[in-house]
Protein backbone atom coordinates (compact mmCIF):
# COMPACT_ATOMS: atom_id res chain seq x y z
CA UNK A 1 0.00 0.00 0.00
CA UNK A 2 1.40 3.33 -1.34
CA UNK A 3 0.24 6.44 0.50
CA UNK A 4 1.06 9.81 -1.83
CA UNK A 5 1.55 12.81 0.95
CA UNK A 6 1.01 15.86 -0.01
CA UNK A 7 1.45 18.96 3.01
CA UNK A 8 1.04 21.82 0.92
CA UNK A 9 1.15 25.34 2.38
CA UNK A 10 0.37 27.09 5.78
CA UNK A 11 -0.44 24.63 8.50
CA UNK A 12 -0.51 21.77 6.02
CA UNK A 13 2.77 20.23 6.90
CA UNK A 14 2.45 20.82 10.55
CA UNK A 15 -1.04 18.87 10.66
CA UNK A 16 0.30 16.28 8.00
CA UNK A 17 3.11 15.40 10.03
CA UNK A 18 1.10 14.54 12.82
CA UNK A 19 -1.32 12.14 10.69
CA UNK A 20 1.89 10.26 9.29
CA UNK A 21 2.94 10.00 13.16
CA UNK A 22 -0.16 8.34 13.84
CA UNK A 23 -0.14 5.95 10.69
CA UNK A 24 3.76 5.27 11.46
CA UNK A 25 2.15 4.15 15.11
CA UNK A 26 -0.12 1.46 13.94
CA UNK A 27 2.27 -1.01 13.35
CA UNK A 28 1.61 -2.11 10.03
CA UNK A 29 4.06 -0.50 7.18
CA UNK A 30 2.70 1.38 4.74
CA UNK A 31 4.70 3.14 1.82
CA UNK A 32 4.95 6.56 1.60
CA UNK A 33 6.74 9.57 -0.64
CA UNK A 34 6.56 12.98 0.11
CA UNK A 35 5.83 15.82 -2.78
CA UNK A 36 5.17 19.84 -3.25
CA UNK A 37 1.59 20.90 -3.71
CA UNK A 38 0.25 24.07 -3.80
CA UNK A 39 2.29 27.15 -3.09
CA UNK A 40 5.33 24.67 -1.77
CA UNK A 41 4.98 23.57 -5.42
CA UNK A 42 4.89 26.86 -6.98
CA UNK A 43 8.04 27.96 -4.87
CA UNK A 44 10.07 24.67 -5.79
CA UNK A 45 9.19 23.61 -8.81
CA UNK A 46 7.13 26.78 -10.69
CA UNK A 47 3.76 24.74 -10.35
CA UNK A 48 0.80 24.46 -8.16
CA UNK A 49 0.65 20.60 -8.97
CA UNK A 50 4.32 19.64 -10.09
CA UNK A 51 4.29 16.54 -12.66
CA UNK A 52 5.90 14.29 -10.38
CA UNK A 53 3.50 15.18 -7.59
CA UNK A 54 0.44 14.58 -9.78
CA UNK A 55 2.45 11.25 -11.48
CA UNK A 56 3.29 10.25 -7.29
CA UNK A 57 -0.41 10.85 -6.78
CA UNK A 58 -2.21 8.82 -10.08
CA UNK A 59 0.47 5.57 -8.55
CA UNK A 60 -0.49 5.86 -5.28
CA UNK A 61 -3.37 3.99 -3.66
CA UNK A 62 -4.38 6.97 -1.41
CA UNK A 63 -3.46 10.89 -1.26
CA UNK A 64 -3.46 12.51 2.41
CA UNK A 65 -3.26 16.47 1.42
CA UNK A 66 -2.73 19.31 4.16
CA UNK A 67 -4.19 22.29 2.67
CA UNK A 68 -2.91 24.45 -0.04
CA UNK A 69 -3.09 28.83 -0.33
CA UNK A 70 -1.54 31.50 0.99
CA UNK A 71 -2.53 35.24 0.85
CA UNK A 72 1.39 35.86 -0.54
CA UNK A 73 0.64 33.94 -3.88
CA UNK A 74 -2.64 36.26 -4.56
CA UNK A 75 -1.18 38.03 -7.51
CA UNK A 76 -0.07 35.44 -9.46
CA UNK A 77 -1.87 34.12 -12.66
CA UNK A 78 -5.21 31.76 -11.59
CA UNK A 79 -3.28 28.84 -13.52
CA UNK A 80 -0.38 29.15 -11.01
CA UNK A 81 -2.43 30.13 -7.62
CA UNK A 82 -2.15 27.24 -5.37
CA UNK A 83 -6.10 26.28 -5.24
CA UNK A 84 -5.61 25.00 -8.82
CA UNK A 85 -3.55 21.83 -7.26
CA UNK A 86 -6.58 20.47 -5.15
CA UNK A 87 -8.84 20.98 -8.68
CA UNK A 88 -6.27 19.56 -11.02
CA UNK A 89 -6.42 16.63 -9.09
CA UNK A 90 -9.68 16.23 -9.23
CA UNK A 91 -9.94 16.60 -12.55
CA UNK A 92 -6.78 14.20 -12.97
CA UNK A 93 -8.17 11.59 -10.57
CA UNK A 94 -12.00 11.78 -11.24
CA UNK A 95 -12.60 12.11 -7.89
CA UNK A 96 -16.26 12.59 -8.27
CA UNK A 97 -17.69 11.78 -4.77
CA UNK A 98 -16.96 14.18 -1.72
CA UNK A 99 -17.82 12.81 1.56
CA UNK A 100 -17.80 15.20 4.40
CA UNK A 101 -18.65 13.30 8.19
CA UNK A 102 -20.02 15.98 10.67
CA UNK A 103 -19.28 14.54 14.10
CA UNK A 104 -19.80 16.01 17.33
CA UNK A 105 -18.07 14.53 19.85
CA UNK A 106 -20.13 14.78 23.06
CA UNK A 107 -16.71 16.56 24.99
CA UNK A 108 -17.28 19.38 22.25
CA UNK A 109 -20.99 19.91 22.48
CA UNK A 110 -20.18 23.60 23.61
CA UNK A 111 -18.48 24.68 21.04
CA UNK A 112 -21.49 24.09 18.92
CA UNK A 113 -23.71 27.63 18.48
CA UNK A 114 -26.33 25.04 18.79
CA UNK A 115 -28.24 23.95 21.95
CA UNK A 116 -26.08 20.95 23.22
CA UNK A 117 -28.97 18.98 23.03
CA UNK A 118 -29.98 19.25 19.62
CA UNK A 119 -26.26 18.42 18.76
CA UNK A 120 -24.37 16.43 21.13
CA UNK A 121 -23.91 12.80 19.52
CA UNK A 122 -24.32 14.14 15.84
CA UNK A 123 -22.92 11.90 13.71
CA UNK A 124 -24.16 12.56 9.48
CA UNK A 125 -22.11 11.99 6.26
CA UNK A 126 -22.97 14.03 3.08
CA UNK A 127 -22.36 12.43 0.33
CA UNK A 128 -21.76 15.43 -2.33
CA UNK A 129 -21.79 14.80 -6.27
CA UNK A 130 -18.32 16.49 -7.29
CA UNK A 131 -17.91 16.51 -11.42
CA UNK A 132 -21.72 17.44 -12.48
CA UNK A 133 -24.81 19.95 -12.17
CA UNK A 134 -25.19 23.31 -12.67
CA UNK A 135 -21.45 24.29 -12.33
CA UNK A 136 -19.79 22.90 -15.06
CA UNK A 137 -23.16 22.64 -17.56
CA UNK A 138 -22.89 24.32 -20.81
CA UNK A 139 -24.32 26.24 -22.49
CA UNK A 140 -23.34 29.29 -19.92
CA UNK A 141 -22.33 32.92 -19.81
CA UNK A 142 -24.40 36.17 -20.58
CA UNK A 143 -26.59 36.82 -23.72
CA UNK A 144 -29.62 39.04 -24.93
CA UNK A 145 -32.33 37.65 -23.31
CA UNK A 146 -34.74 35.94 -25.89
CA UNK A 147 -38.50 36.07 -24.48
CA UNK A 148 -40.07 37.37 -21.42
CA UNK A 149 -40.98 41.44 -20.09
CA UNK A 150 -36.87 41.22 -19.90
CA UNK A 151 -36.40 40.72 -23.58
CA UNK A 152 -33.45 42.72 -25.24
CA UNK A 153 -31.73 42.79 -21.85
CA UNK A 154 -29.09 41.17 -21.03
CA UNK A 155 -29.19 37.65 -18.99
CA UNK A 156 -26.58 35.68 -17.15
CA UNK A 157 -27.61 31.16 -17.32
CA UNK A 158 -26.04 28.41 -16.75
CA UNK A 159 -27.64 24.84 -17.13
CA UNK A 160 -28.31 22.27 -14.89
CA UNK A 161 -27.61 18.58 -15.65
CA UNK A 162 -27.10 15.32 -14.48
CA UNK A 163 -25.96 12.19 -17.02
CA UNK A 164 -27.58 9.19 -15.56
CA UNK A 165 -24.21 7.42 -15.29
CA UNK A 166 -23.09 10.06 -12.71
CA UNK A 167 -26.06 9.85 -10.55
CA UNK A 168 -25.79 6.11 -10.97
CA UNK A 169 -22.46 6.40 -9.58
CA UNK A 170 -22.93 8.73 -6.48
CA UNK A 171 -26.26 6.84 -5.23
CA UNK A 172 -23.80 3.50 -5.23
CA UNK A 173 -21.08 5.57 -3.12
CA UNK A 174 -23.82 6.39 -0.83
CA UNK A 175 -25.74 3.76 -0.57
CA UNK A 176 -22.18 1.26 0.03
CA UNK A 177 -20.84 4.14 3.04
CA UNK A 178 -24.47 3.86 4.74
CA UNK A 179 -24.06 0.15 4.93
CA UNK A 180 -20.80 0.86 6.76
CA UNK A 181 -23.24 3.27 8.86
CA UNK A 182 -26.96 3.94 10.15
CA UNK A 183 -28.22 1.85 6.84
CA UNK A 184 -30.16 5.06 5.82
CA UNK A 185 -29.85 7.60 2.87
CA UNK A 186 -31.73 10.43 2.58
CA UNK A 187 -31.14 12.12 -1.09
CA UNK A 188 -31.56 15.40 -1.27
CA UNK A 189 -33.21 16.67 -4.26
CA UNK A 190 -35.96 19.91 -5.74
CA UNK A 191 -37.98 17.06 -7.51
CA UNK A 192 -40.77 19.96 -7.45
CA UNK A 193 -39.28 22.24 -9.64
CA UNK A 194 -36.61 20.96 -11.58
CA UNK A 195 -36.45 18.09 -14.72
CA UNK A 196 -32.44 16.99 -13.61
CA UNK A 197 -33.86 16.34 -10.04
CA UNK A 198 -36.74 14.67 -10.67
CA UNK A 199 -34.59 12.37 -13.15
CA UNK A 200 -31.97 12.56 -10.23
CA UNK A 201 -34.81 10.78 -7.70
CA UNK A 202 -36.08 8.31 -10.16
CA UNK A 203 -32.30 7.24 -10.84
CA UNK A 204 -31.80 6.89 -6.97
CA UNK A 205 -34.71 4.87 -6.64
CA UNK A 206 -33.68 2.64 -9.71
CA UNK A 207 -30.39 1.88 -7.61
CA UNK A 208 -32.01 1.72 -4.29
CA UNK A 209 -33.39 -1.76 -5.56
CA UNK A 210 -29.50 -2.99 -4.91
CA UNK A 211 -29.51 -2.17 -1.35
CA UNK A 212 -32.79 -3.73 0.07
CA UNK A 213 -30.66 -3.76 3.79
CA UNK A 214 -31.05 0.21 3.47
CA UNK A 215 -33.56 2.42 3.98
CA UNK A 216 -34.03 5.64 1.53
CA UNK A 217 -36.33 8.23 2.07
CA UNK A 218 -36.23 11.89 -0.34
CA UNK A 219 -36.01 15.39 0.87
CA UNK A 220 -36.34 18.84 -0.91
CA UNK A 221 -33.35 20.85 -0.31
CA UNK A 222 -35.19 23.58 1.66
CA UNK A 223 -36.79 20.94 3.73
CA UNK A 224 -33.35 19.35 4.20
CA UNK A 225 -31.84 22.77 4.77
CA UNK A 226 -34.45 23.72 7.78
CA UNK A 227 -34.18 19.76 9.36
CA UNK A 228 -30.45 20.44 9.46
CA UNK A 229 -30.80 22.86 11.79
CA UNK A 230 -33.78 22.00 13.13
CA UNK A 231 -32.84 17.81 14.27
CA UNK A 232 -29.65 17.28 12.16
CA UNK A 233 -29.63 14.38 14.31
CA UNK A 234 -32.13 12.30 12.03
CA UNK A 235 -30.06 11.85 9.29
CA UNK A 236 -27.32 9.41 8.60
CA UNK A 237 -26.58 9.94 4.98
CA UNK A 238 -27.13 12.65 2.80
CA UNK A 239 -26.50 12.54 -0.61
CA UNK A 240 -26.97 15.09 -2.98
CA UNK A 241 -25.78 17.12 -6.13
CA UNK A 242 -22.76 19.46 -6.46
CA UNK A 243 -24.53 22.64 -5.57
CA UNK A 244 -26.70 21.48 -3.32
CA UNK A 245 -23.82 19.82 -1.43
CA UNK A 246 -21.77 22.52 -1.40
CA UNK A 247 -23.99 24.44 0.55
CA UNK A 248 -25.36 21.61 3.04
CA UNK A 249 -22.24 20.30 3.98
CA UNK A 250 -20.89 23.77 5.00
CA UNK A 251 -23.84 23.62 7.15
CA UNK A 252 -23.62 20.85 8.39
CA UNK A 253 -20.08 21.72 9.15
CA UNK A 254 -21.01 24.33 10.89
CA UNK A 255 -22.80 22.46 13.17
CA UNK A 256 -20.28 21.11 14.98
CA UNK A 257 -18.74 24.17 15.64
CA UNK A 258 -15.11 23.56 15.11
CA UNK A 259 -13.08 23.30 11.73
CA UNK A 260 -10.22 21.52 13.35
CA UNK A 261 -12.45 18.51 13.82
CA UNK A 262 -13.51 18.06 10.53
CA UNK A 263 -12.02 15.37 7.68
CA UNK A 264 -12.77 14.78 4.37
CA UNK A 265 -12.49 12.01 1.36
CA UNK A 266 -12.92 12.34 -2.13
CA UNK A 267 -13.40 9.32 -4.08
CA UNK A 268 -13.33 8.22 -7.92
CA UNK A 269 -14.81 4.88 -8.75
CA UNK A 270 -12.33 2.52 -7.69
CA UNK A 271 -12.60 3.98 -3.72
CA UNK A 272 -9.05 5.20 -4.65
CA UNK A 273 -9.67 9.18 -2.98
CA UNK A 274 -7.89 11.81 -1.82
CA UNK A 275 -8.31 12.55 2.20
CA UNK A 276 -7.98 16.39 3.37
CA UNK A 277 -8.85 18.64 6.47
CA UNK A 278 -12.14 20.04 5.40
CA UNK A 279 -10.27 23.46 6.46
CA UNK A 280 -7.95 25.48 4.01
CA UNK A 281 -4.08 26.64 5.04
CA UNK A 282 -5.17 28.75 7.92
CA UNK A 283 -2.32 31.36 7.21
CA UNK A 284 -3.07 33.34 10.61
CA UNK A 285 -1.67 30.50 12.36
CA UNK A 286 0.78 28.57 10.24
CA UNK A 287 4.06 28.20 11.82
CA UNK A 288 3.14 28.35 15.46
CA UNK A 289 2.30 25.06 16.11
CA UNK A 290 -1.14 25.52 17.69
CA UNK A 291 -3.07 24.18 14.99
CA UNK A 292 -5.76 20.96 15.37
CA UNK A 293 -4.19 18.44 14.13
CA UNK A 294 -7.08 16.35 14.54
CA UNK A 295 -9.11 17.05 11.52
CA UNK A 296 -6.24 15.81 9.37
CA UNK A 297 -5.57 12.63 11.64
CA UNK A 298 -9.44 11.56 11.12
CA UNK A 299 -8.79 12.12 7.66
CA UNK A 300 -6.12 9.62 7.65
CA UNK A 301 -9.06 7.05 9.21
CA UNK A 302 -11.17 7.42 6.65
CA UNK A 303 -7.83 6.61 4.00
CA UNK A 304 -7.64 3.30 5.90
CA UNK A 305 -11.66 2.56 5.75
CA UNK A 306 -12.88 4.15 2.26
CA UNK A 307 -9.06 3.36 0.35
CA UNK A 308 -6.82 0.82 2.05
CA UNK A 309 -9.57 -1.62 3.57
CA UNK A 310 -8.55 -0.93 7.02
CA UNK A 311 -11.98 -0.69 8.56
CA UNK A 312 -10.27 -1.92 12.11
CA UNK A 313 -7.01 0.84 11.89
CA UNK A 314 -9.82 3.79 11.26
CA UNK A 315 -11.77 2.98 14.59
CA UNK A 316 -8.57 2.32 16.71
CA UNK A 317 -7.59 6.25 15.39
CA UNK A 318 -11.05 7.32 15.70
CA UNK A 319 -11.48 6.08 19.53
CA UNK A 320 -7.73 7.08 19.97
CA UNK A 321 -8.88 10.82 18.98
CA UNK A 322 -12.46 10.11 21.45
CA UNK A 323 -10.21 9.30 24.43
CA UNK A 324 -7.79 12.48 24.34
CA UNK A 325 -10.80 14.15 23.89
CA UNK A 326 -12.06 12.69 27.06
CA UNK A 327 -8.41 13.32 28.54
CA UNK A 328 -9.44 17.21 28.42
CA UNK A 329 -6.53 18.08 26.02
CA UNK A 330 -7.56 20.37 23.47
CA UNK A 331 -5.73 22.58 21.17
CA UNK A 332 -6.63 26.61 20.95
CA UNK A 333 -9.52 26.41 18.63
CA UNK A 334 -11.56 23.72 21.04
CA UNK A 335 -10.38 25.23 24.48
CA UNK A 336 -12.85 25.52 27.34
CA UNK A 337 -11.93 26.40 30.98
CA UNK A 338 -10.92 23.76 32.75
CA UNK A 339 -9.78 21.92 30.24
CA UNK A 340 -5.80 21.66 29.10
CA UNK A 341 -4.37 23.77 26.39
CA UNK A 342 -1.72 21.63 24.00
CA UNK A 343 -0.23 22.56 20.57
CA UNK A 344 -0.33 20.65 17.63
CA UNK A 345 2.88 18.26 17.93
CA UNK A 346 1.90 17.38 21.58
CA UNK A 347 -1.91 16.21 20.07
CA UNK A 348 -0.12 14.35 17.95
CA UNK A 349 1.73 12.82 20.37
CA UNK A 350 -1.34 12.51 23.04
CA UNK A 351 -3.07 10.26 19.87
CA UNK A 352 -0.04 8.22 19.46
CA UNK A 353 0.04 7.16 23.02
CA UNK A 354 -3.89 6.41 22.70
CA UNK A 355 -3.22 4.09 20.39
CA UNK A 356 -1.63 2.02 22.17
P1 LIG B 1 -9.08 28.43 6.74
O1 LIG B 1 -9.92 27.21 6.91
O2 LIG B 1 -7.68 28.24 6.36
O3 LIG B 1 -9.13 29.28 8.10
C1 LIG B 1 -10.32 29.80 8.66
C2 LIG B 1 -10.12 30.04 10.16
O4 LIG B 1 -10.07 28.78 10.83
C3 LIG B 1 -8.79 30.74 10.49
O5 LIG B 1 -8.98 31.61 11.57
C4 LIG B 1 -7.88 29.59 10.88
O6 LIG B 1 -6.87 29.97 11.77
C5 LIG B 1 -8.85 28.61 11.51
N1 LIG B 1 -8.41 27.23 11.30
C6 LIG B 1 -8.44 26.53 10.14
N2 LIG B 1 -7.92 25.32 10.34
C7 LIG B 1 -7.57 25.23 11.64
C8 LIG B 1 -6.98 24.22 12.43
N3 LIG B 1 -6.63 23.02 11.94
N4 LIG B 1 -6.74 24.49 13.73
C9 LIG B 1 -7.08 25.65 14.25
N5 LIG B 1 -7.65 26.67 13.56
C10 LIG B 1 -7.90 26.45 12.25
O7 LIG B 1 -9.86 29.34 5.67
P2 LIG B 1 -9.42 30.75 5.05
O8 LIG B 1 -8.77 31.59 6.06
O9 LIG B 1 -10.63 31.23 4.37
O10 LIG B 1 -8.37 30.38 3.91
C11 LIG B 1 -6.97 30.39 4.09
C12 LIG B 1 -6.32 29.83 2.86
O11 LIG B 1 -6.67 28.45 2.72
C13 LIG B 1 -6.75 30.49 1.56
O12 LIG B 1 -5.63 30.64 0.74
C14 LIG B 1 -7.75 29.52 0.96
O13 LIG B 1 -7.84 29.62 -0.43
C15 LIG B 1 -7.17 28.20 1.39
N6 LIG B 1 -8.13 27.09 1.44
C16 LIG B 1 -7.65 25.86 1.04
C17 LIG B 1 -8.44 24.75 1.09
C18 LIG B 1 -7.84 23.45 0.68
O14 LIG B 1 -6.63 23.30 0.69
N7 LIG B 1 -8.63 22.44 0.33
C19 LIG B 1 -9.85 24.83 1.56
C20 LIG B 1 -10.22 26.13 2.04
C21 LIG B 1 -9.39 27.22 1.97
MG1 LIG C 1 -18.05 25.35 -0.03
Amino acid sequence: MKIAILPGDGIGPEITAQAVKVLDALGEKFETETADVGGAGYAAHGHPLPAHTLALAKEADAVLFGAVGDFKYDNLERALRPEQAILGLRKELGLFANLRPAILYPELAGASTLKPEVVSGLDILIVRELTGDIYFGKPRGVRECPDGPFKGQREGFDTMRYAEGEIRRIAHVAFQAARKRGKRVTSVDKANVLETFQFWRDVMIDVHKEYPDIELDHMYVDNAAMQLVRAPKKFDVVVTGNMFGDILSDAAAMLTGSIGMLPSASLDANNKGLYEPSHGSAPDIAGQGVANPLATILSAAMMLRFSLDRAEQADRIENAVKSVLAQGLRTPDIYEQGTTRVGTSQMGDAVVRALA
